[in-house]
């Protein structure tokens, strides 16, 4: 455990959950430390949370050893703390989609110590490997998702949300507070492309599931969240972080 707020927890081998309760979101906003020869850091957290998530990974490894610090798509709490936890570690690359690396990166000015990635492409930490899935407008349209091939860990950023203080890991049936989430802060803009990648999901050797906020859990779980997301609407109908956006008159 860490100080403050900022808990960190082995979920399975190697793979760190470090996770911080923020409760003007009402959910908890995680980031994953893979301990390995080259160590990587998946999501960044806020730029605010940089030194509640450099104290929780300083408590397993040295920060300074980072290899790779990934995005999975571009925003505040996945890569706001990018610059900070590239100068702590000087070896270190950023790593997102292609798209991500070509549009936001270099638009933003980050030049150097950056590699994209196509779907399919894989990143060899050392004993565990990632495979790059490229899922555009599942949130964003740069948007990607990674499965570690050695302990069949997925990661998918905002998929499979759940609200609440949640333990890191969770075996209750979440699915219905997760749509409830989706509808009020609007983050998909149709179910469409969400499903197509839970499909492709579902073919997926997963053991883990490791969401940004919530819980971590098992293969045993997914097909429930997978069917919510296939029988329900959960996409965009007015609201934004829970506050109603005016409506376009009919015609
Ligand atoms: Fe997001
Ligand atoms: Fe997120």
């Amino acid at each position: 455990m860490a100080n403050t707020d900022t808990r960190i927890d082995e979920i399975v081998d190697g793979i760190y959950r470090i996770s911080t309760w923020q409760e003007p979101y009402g959910i908890t906003f995680n980031q994953f430390l893979i301990a390995d020869e080259r160590p990587a850091l998946i999501h960044t957290g806020m730029h605010h949370l940089y030194d509640a998530v450099n104290g929780a990974i300083a408590q397993v490894l040295d920060p300074a050893k980072l290899s790779c610090i990934l995005l999975l798509h571009w925003e505040g709490d996945e890569n706001g703390g990018m610059d900070r936890f590239m100068r702590t570690a000087p070896q270190s690359e950023l790593i997102g989609s292609l798209l991500s690396i070509q549009l936001n990166a270099s638009g933003f000015g980050f030049t150097e110590r950056v590699r994209g990635f196509r779907d399919g492409e894989v990143l060899d930490l050392g004993r565990h490997k990632l495979r790059f899935l490229e899922t555009p407008h599942v949130h964003h349209w740069d948007s990607m998702m990674v499965i570690d091939e050695t302990t069949h860990s997925l990661f998918p950023s905002d998929l499979f949300i759940q609200p609440a203080d949640q333990p890191p890991v969770v075996t209750e049936d979440l699915s219905r507070p997760m749509l409830d989430l989706y509808r009020a802060a609007g983050i998909f803009a149709h179910e469409f492309p969400i499903r197509h990648v839970v499909d492709r999901l579902e073919q997926s050797e997963l053991s883990w599931i490791h969401p940004m906020h919530g819980g971590s859990f098992r293969r045993e779980e997914f097909s429930r969240y997978a069917r919510a997301l296939r029988e329900n609407e959960f996409a965009y109908h007015g609201m934004l972080l829970g506050r109603e956006i005016a409506k376009a008159a009919p015609m």
